[in-house]
């Protein structure tokens, strides 16, 4: 994971996103950066995952060392760069009060999803009092595809239709921090089944081709691990097994055992061949190398299963360097 201070995570509903931009933020601890890990919208996935909500937008607490936590509110966001262009306070609280500008809010398109991405970039610029980064790295769990593309277009949106001026002269500067490889990548998320698999490859190609966002990885979650090699051969000779008979002298108690194994042997290969003809298609289509996420089995997706994710984020970095 090519470590660009500001990651994005997107992807369609559930497959992933809160657990690999925890990941990705713990991942960057790892290697000793100071990181922000950012909820657009709402405290949501990331802050049940790290047991912590923080209680105001755009305030950043620290979770873990090294790892902090803030969700970013566009209304809030919003109101926070009027407090930094408007120099009074009483007329500030005026307007912020006033019914004009509550309509203009609701009804402005996509001022919201400005802010929220003027907010990440004012984040990313932040310095300490000597002149040092706040953030190494901000990862940014960019919530529901559908909406997250529509915040990342904003910026271009806005600096189109406001063709000089205020708006547009901040959309541009935020639009050029994302559009700057060096800067930004866009990561998508993915599991391995035909839908999901189709629905990253659309992501993938709206940030090439519309959006023209620095493509991240493309992690494929919950993957099944891979069959060990010669298994199709040992389950048919499995099948074709002679069976002593049992103890009651008619071999069932063996039956039962050889038609479990046979049976579960057959659906694991069945969905691995599902995951990997899916993931093929994707390779040749987008012309990428997917990262594989293992699916972990467990009853509560908590600290333990993240680092695990985390790890193999760590092992994926080692490889790319080898
Ligand atoms: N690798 C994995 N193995 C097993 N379970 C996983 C894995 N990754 C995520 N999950 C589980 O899948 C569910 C969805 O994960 P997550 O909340 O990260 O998805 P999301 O894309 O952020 O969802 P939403 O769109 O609702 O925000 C969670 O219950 C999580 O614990
Ligand atoms: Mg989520």
């Amino acid at each position: 994971v090519k470590p660009t201070p500001l990651q994005l995570v997107v992807g369609k509903g559930g497959v992933g996103k809160s657990t690999v931009t925890a990941a990705l933020a713990i991942s960057s601890v790892r290697a000793g950066r100071r990181v922000l890990a950012v909820e657009l919208g709402a405290p949501g996935g990331l802050a049940r995952l790290f047991g912590c909500t923080p209680e105001e937008p755009g305030a950043a607490v620290e979770v873990r060392p090294g790892l902090s936590l803030a969700y970013i509110d566009g209304e809030a966001a919003l109101a926070e760069y009027l407090d930094l262009v408007v120099p009074i306070r009483r007329l500030l609280a005026a307007v912020l009060a006033s019914r004009v500008y509550r309509y203009f809010v609701a009804a402005a398109p996509g001022l919201k999803e400005l802010m929220t991405v003027g907010k990440l970039w004012y984040e990313q610029q932040l310095e300490d009092g000597q002149g040092r980064r706040v953030w190494d790295t901000i990862v940014v769990d960019a919530g529901a595809s559908g909406h997250s593309l529509q915040y990342l277009m904003m910026p271009t949106t806005a600096a189109e239709t406001f063709r000089s001026g205020l708006v547009h002269r901040e959309a541009r500067r935020v639009e050029s921090l994302l559009k700057d490889e060096s800067v930004t990548s866009v990561h998508v998320v993915a599991t391995p089944e035909d839908m999901p698999l189709a629905e990253a490859a659309q992501i993938v190609e709206r940030l090439r081709g519309d959006l023209a966002l620095p493509l991240g990885e493309l992690f494929i979650n919950r993957c099944r691990a891979r069959s060990p090699e010669g298994v199709a051969r040992a389950l048919t000779d499995l099948e074709g097994l002679v069976l002593p008979a049992g103890a009651a002298g008619d071999g069932d108690g063996c039956e039962v055992v050889r038609e479990g194994i046979v049976v579960a042997a057959r659906r694991a290969l069945s969905w691995e061949g599902i995951q990997e003809r899916g993931i093929e298609r994707l390779e040749r289509d987008l012309g990428v190398t997917p990262v594989r996420l293992p699916l972990i089995v467990a009853e509560e997706f908590g600290r333990a299963e993240i680092d695990e994710i985390a790890a193999c984020m760590g092992a994926h970095r080692e490889a790319g360097r080898a």
